[in-house]
């Protein structure tokens, strides 16, 4: 029995419906959240400034997954297959293994393929893209996200892998280009694509039938039956949605790349996260030639590995594990340089700390970090006045970590304290000690994780000693010829100075 109210509501949504007006809302930038009324702080992430003006498209909600994507899917799969394996729950032995953990495309690229995870268990152990899943590649412009894609697709279609890279900034020729100076031009297999326009996209796609769909930028690609201008939140979210949609139905992996600014603003890969299976970002500083590739999100892999790369004339070349990122040891010693075996995921690099300081003004010292968190270093510093009675206060501190790459592990506190103590001191650590270490509030050094996998690292680099913890079984290796030098505080440990 239907209530009155009910029956209003009806004719009232029919009403709206029938008139088709366009409703006007407003989008969070940062978490997609969708708002009636404009707000200065966004009640669902709390972000200040991020909502955006945005239309309802009307047809959005008579056709959610895209006419468009929708009849090329029944072709491959005709309809009541869906009604038999999609919508009917089944009982977890029922469901076979073949749905995540299937042969992955290598795309030849080790850093990469690391990176977007491998299969475990199944028939082959492979590592790269999944078929029909969807990887969103953020980064800032400039760093080299188009060049590590077309590499990329430049091997994959190398490989007999047929991708089709879609350009929507470049023209054709321009890409080409690009191809020529990293020796792929000549790819059988790798179609190139210039084009904006989704619905034209998705009918070359249909052409061409690739493995592997990259799509460079989507925040170019638009539809042109949503009223709204190309870049906006609703073209994306709608194009990326229904790109999503093209993968899980065609089996095709589709590459997305979108660009972030500095402090992950602009409409975009925030916005795209949950949609896609993997987002991966592309770091570094644009003037250094170190990259990282690190995922951020992995339906099928872990978030833990990082790629490393160095950009150079003909294109991203791939540091292997076995390399240091800054080829210190061996070298004369330096004033205000440390270096610390850095654990990411599954590698160890060994990496350079560098620290100046200068005389600044008293209660108005500057202290500036690139590379390394500023907080991290904030507190270090203090511990080094309280607790090492160095006398920092009236000093401007600065402090980097060479070669640009971003340093998270809380184990190159010892390092970035004894670089900061080596400028303040004007004494160089010797160029074959490394150090390893936590440095708490109290002036103590902590042990780090993964002990032995950094002390091997450092021994196959060269190193002849490094500072640690002071801890239980604290021993090197066997068969490895490194001093293991232990310490208890920063006391002791700037005592090594020398
Ligand atoms: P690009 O891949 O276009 O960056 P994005 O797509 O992320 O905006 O390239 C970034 C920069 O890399 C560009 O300024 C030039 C430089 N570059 C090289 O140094 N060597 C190369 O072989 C290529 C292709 C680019
Ligand atoms: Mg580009």
């Amino acid at each position: 029995m239907a209530l009155p109210a009910d029956g209003r509501g009806a004719i009232a949504g029919r009403y709206i419906a029938g008139v088709a007006k366009l409703k006007t809302l407003f989008v969070c930038r940062s978490c997609g959240a969708v708002q009636n009324r404009w707000m200065g702080k966004c009640p669902d992430c709390g972000t200040w400034d991020s909502l955006e003006e945005s239309t309802q498209d009307p047809n959005a909600e008579k056709d959610p997954q895209a006419a468009l994507v929708g009849a090329w899917a029944e072709l491959a799969e005709p309809k009541g297959a869906e009604a038999d394996n999609g919508t009917r729950a089944r009982p977890m032995h029922e469901i076979g293994d073949d749905e995540t953990n299937v042969e992955r495309m290598g795309t030849g690229i080790h850093e990469l393929d690391r990176v977007l995870g491998k299969s475990r268990g199944g028939v082959s152990e492979s590592a790269g893209v999944v078929p029909g899943s969807a990887v969103l590649v953020g980064g800032e412009p400039g760093i080299g996200k188009s060049t590590l894609l077309l590499q990329a697709a430049a091997s994959l279609a190398r490989r007999g892998t047929r991708v089709l890279y879609v350009t929507s900034e470049e023209s054709a020729s321009q890409v080409r280009q690009r191809a020529v100076r990293l020796g792929s031009q000549s790819e059988k297999e790798l179609f190139l694509l210039s084009d904006t326009n989704l619905a034209r996209i998705v009918e070359q796609a249909r052409k061409v039938m690739p493995r592997v769909l990259v799509i460079d930028s989507i925040q170019m690609i638009y539809r042109s039956d949503v009223p709204a201008a190309p870049g906006s939140i609703t073209q994306l979210r709608r194009c990326a949605s229904e790109l999503v949609y093209l993968a899980k139905k065609s089996g095709i992996a589709v590459m997305l790349v979108g660009h972030v600014t500095k402090d992950g603003q602009l409409a975009g890969p925030r916005l795209l996260e949950h949609l896609v299976d993997t987002v991966i970002s592309f770091e570094g500083e644009r003037y250094h030639q170190h990259r990282v590739v690190r995922a951020v999100k992995n339906r099928f892999g872990t978030t833990l590995e990082i790629g490393l790369f160095e950009m150079t004339g003909d294109g991203l070349r791939e540091i292997p594990d076995s390399a240091g990122v800054s080829p210190v040891s061996g070298t004369e010693p330096r004033i205000g340089s440390a270096v610390c075996p850095v654990m990411t995921g599954s590698r160890c690099v060994l990496l350079e700390i560098q620290a100046l300081t200068v005389t600044g003004f008293l209660g108005a010292a500057k202290r500036k970090s690139s590379g390394l968190d500023s907080n991290r270093l904030a507190m270090l510093i203090a511990v080094l006045e309280q607790h090492a009675g160095l006398r920092l206060a009236d000093r401007d501190i600065f402090a980097s970590s060479v070669g640009g790459l971003k340093v998270v592990d809380p184990a190159s506190d010892l390092a970035l304290l004894l670089a900061v103590a080596s400028a303040q001191v004007r004494k160089a650590i010797d160029p074959a000690t490394c150090a390893i270490g936590e440095v708490g509030l109290g002036g103590e050094i902590r042990a780090a994780s993964q002990i032995e996998a950094r002390v091997l690292e450092a021994a196959r680099l060269g190193f002849k000693r490094v500072l640690l913890a002071k801890g239980k079984g604290v021993a090197a290796p066997k068969g490895v010829k490194i001093e293991l030098v232990q310490v208890k505080n920063v006391d002791q440990a700037i005592e090594q100075l020398g």
